[in-house]
């Protein structure tokens, strides 16, 4: 693809580009706006260096790829309920994102992307892992691609949020659901690639509809580890004020906590999506 306005320098051959060139926390013009566009359904992750950027302009910025996401229990900072604050230190006992999942998968129109904000890190350590779910389900072979051409997943999100991370009551987004659960296909096609990709994660997947539960736990079991495959991946070495923007629709990630007690600490928007299909 040809890009006049940024420069685009991909990390690995299958998914992770980053870009130059362009300032994020200014209005972009149409050009700009479509090359980036462009850049991520490309490289399914893009990240940017060196942005000084307001929680305002943080969700300026999202705003121009789609409405943003109320995630629906995780505490919000006052005044920004679409800020999603990742946040680590010496008295944390769990961090966001440590499997590998594709965003909030258990709303019933789960996220497009997200663009995460770093403002403090340690001094090492502390990378993002990206995986490519198109790289994924491509090299499955044709009798597993078969098996779950038709085959649909639940995922739920009381283990992660309430059980795991202890989101409890008062900022739920859903009133009484603030714990939601989705069934969505195992295989989605990517509503502007018109790609495959692989759509169940081991943060939120839990079990396959219609199969036994020994059935399903082999099934899915076999998928994380493929998914967990090295050459799917890039990883990101962050510095401060760096942004990754990645598409929840064909890529998943997890975080690297190897820096414990060192502080990280950043912000997320996150951009609504469609029901998978
Ligand atoms: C997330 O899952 O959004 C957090 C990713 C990270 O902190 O590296």
């Amino acid at each position: 693809m040809a890009y006049e306005t940024i420069e685009v320098n991909p990390i690995s051959p299958v998914i992770g580009a980053e870009i130059a060139g362009v300032d994020i926390s200014k209005p972009l013009g149409n050009q700009t706006f479509r090359e980036i566009h462009d850049a991520l359904m490309e490289h399914q992750v893009i990240f940017f260096r060196d942005q000084e950027m307001t929680l305002d302009e943080h969700k300026t910025f999202g705003r121009m790829f789609g409405e943003l996401h109320i995630h629906p229990s995780a505490p919000k900072p006052e005044g920004h309920p679409e800020v999603l604050v990742i946040h680590a230190d010496e008295n944390s006992k769990v961090v966001a994102g440590m499997k590998w999942h594709s965003d909030v998968s258990c709303d019933v129109e789960p996220p497009m992307g997200s663009i995460l904000h770093m403002h403090e890190l340690p001094p090492v350590g502390g990378d993002t892992m990206f995986a490519s779910m198109y790289a994924a389900y491509d090299a499955l072979s044709e009798p597993i691609k078969d098996f779950i051409a038709d085959k649909q997943a639940w995922h739920e999100s009381i283990g992660v949020h309430l059980h795991r991370f202890g989101h409890k009551g008062a900022s739920l987004r859903d009133g009484d659901n603030g714990y939601p659960e989705a069934l969505h296909p195992i295989v989605r096609t990517h509503p502007v690639s018109g790609r495959k990709a692989l759509f169940v994660n081991e943060n939120f997947t839990t079990r396959i509809e219609g199969l036994k539960k020994n059935e399903s736990d082999a099934i899915l079991k076999m998928l994380y580890d493929h998914i967990a495959t090295p050459e799917f991946h890039c990883r990101f070495r962050w510095q401060e004020k760096s942004v990754a923007f990645w598409d929840n629709r064909s890529a998943q990630h997890r975080t690297v906590w190897d820096y414990y007690p060192q502080v990280r600490h950043g912000y997320r928007v996150t951009i609504c999506g469609d029901k998978p299909f």
